[in-house]
């Protein structure tokens, strides 16, 4: 059965545009189409929009704009933080090693694994059953000389919030450098990046209403990190490379509108995910909430208990995708097959349970009624994957 009416649940995956992040976008391709290198007015404009855009991202996360690096997304920004800060650092500490919590995005724990292949120690941070870094272990585990750690604030598959500020005095402690992944934070919590206390702070556009590959760098002044691509001098030698000014300019203009709107999006985010539970919670049994109560309310991630339910996440999606819902599993799938989620089973969750998981993230374009029906929806089909015997 199909439907006309759609829903989408999956803003965490990536959020859709303003209609005045397109028009930034197109005006800038069509009206500033100059090379930012270039010293003729054409080249001067390009050059002026690519300031402005970093002169306004600096700000609204407290940072200089000389501290902001534009980059080609968020895996980007990961990989040129953990990268760049370990091969700095090693210059001077060849042992240093690099410690990264176990519910990283693949972009940094797959990045961590290179390191590891080349020589580097590489250390998990264990987290508990409800998502949230261990800090005791974090304490034991972050190296007592200098390396890097980086642990992510709002973690994409839960939405547990990290205890980034406790970690990041701890390394400084350590005259260690600090990078944390806030690509699921920015516009969901305040961000201001000297509160925080990290030295690397990694951004993407398209989680907030911006355009797919680009994002930002936070480096804070003093802090080394090594070049991510050598040619040019663009980005202060950091990434060489023609400056995607279009894209560039869509990412400012969306971080601005997701910054102006953070608040009246948490309360609309919690008031639809409320309004999900509170349907599903009617004679729904089975149902685990992860990182309840520790996370943000814009996801929503639940898991069926597999002694009530044989299901797995990619039935479960397909079914709601066929009624109108767009929603994503708790898995990723890797060289074509399903793996379980690692931040689910680093949570201590056995493999069914983490197979039979569903995240559906709000935004502002959803109403109420929708999250209901969606639950609605959900309800219906889960009753369908219902145990008719004892596993
Ligand atoms: C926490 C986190 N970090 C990094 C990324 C990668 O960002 P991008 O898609 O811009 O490469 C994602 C995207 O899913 C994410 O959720």
């Amino acid at each position: 059965m199909t439907t006309e009416r759609r829903i989408y649940l999956d803003h965490s995956a990536s959020a859709p545009p303003d209609p005045s992040v397109v028009e930034a976008v197109a005006a800038c391709m069509s009206g500033t189409y100059g090379n930012a290198s270039s010293v003729h007015a054409p080249g001067r404009r390009a050059k002026a929009a690519l300031e402005e855009s970093r002169e306004s991202f600096a700000r609204l996360i407290n940072a200089e704009p000389a501290e902001v690096y534009f980059t080609g997304g968020g895996t980007e920004s990961d990989n040129h933080a953990l990268t760049g800060a370990v091969a700095a650092l090693r210059r001077r500490e060849p042992d240093a090693a690099l410690a990264v919590s176990a519910v990283e995005h693949h972009a940094v724990l797959e990045c961590a694994g290179h390191l590891a292949g080349t020589g580097v120690r590489v250390v998990q941070l264990p987290v508990g059953s409800d998502g949230v870094l261990n800090l005791g272990e974090a304490e034991r585990l972050i190296p007592s000389g200098p390396g890097v750690t980086s642990v992510m604030l709002v973690n994409n598959e839960t939405g547990a919030v990290q205890p980034v500020t406790e970690v990041a005095s701890l390394v400084r402690t350590r005259n260690g450098v600090m990078h944390t992944d806030a690509v699921q934070a920015f516009g969901k919590l305040a961000m201001d990046v000297r509160a925080l206390g990290a030295d690397i702070v990694s951004f993407s556009g398209h989680k907030i209403g911006g355009p797919k590959g680009v994002g930002a760098l936070y480096v804070r002044r003093g802090t080394e990190v090594d070049a991510l691509l050598y040619g040019g001098a663009q980005e202060r030698k950091m990434r060489a490379g023609t400056e995607n000014v279009p894209l560039i300019v869509g990412f400012a203009r969306a971080a601005e509108l997701a910054e102006r709107n953070r608040a009246a999006l948490r309360e609309h985010a919690s008031a639809c995910r409320s309004a999900m539970l509170d349907e599903l919670r009617k004679d729904v049994p089975g149902l685990l909430i992860n990182a309840d109560g520790k996370g943000v309310p814009h996801i929503l991630s639940l898991s069926l208990d597999p002694a009530v339910y044989e299901a797995d996440g990619e039935a479960l999606l397909m079914s709601l995708d066929l009624q109108g819902v767009a929603a994503s599993s708790g898995s990723a799938c890797t060289s074509g097959s399903v793996q379980p989620s690692h931040v689910l089973l680093a949570m201590g969750r056995d493999e069914r349970t983490t197979r039979a998981t569903v995240r559906f993230s709000f935004g502002a374009g959803n109403t109420l009624d929708d999250a209901r029906h969606a639950a609605g929806l959900f309800r219906g089909i889960i009753t369908r994957f219902l145990r008719t015997s004892t596993p």
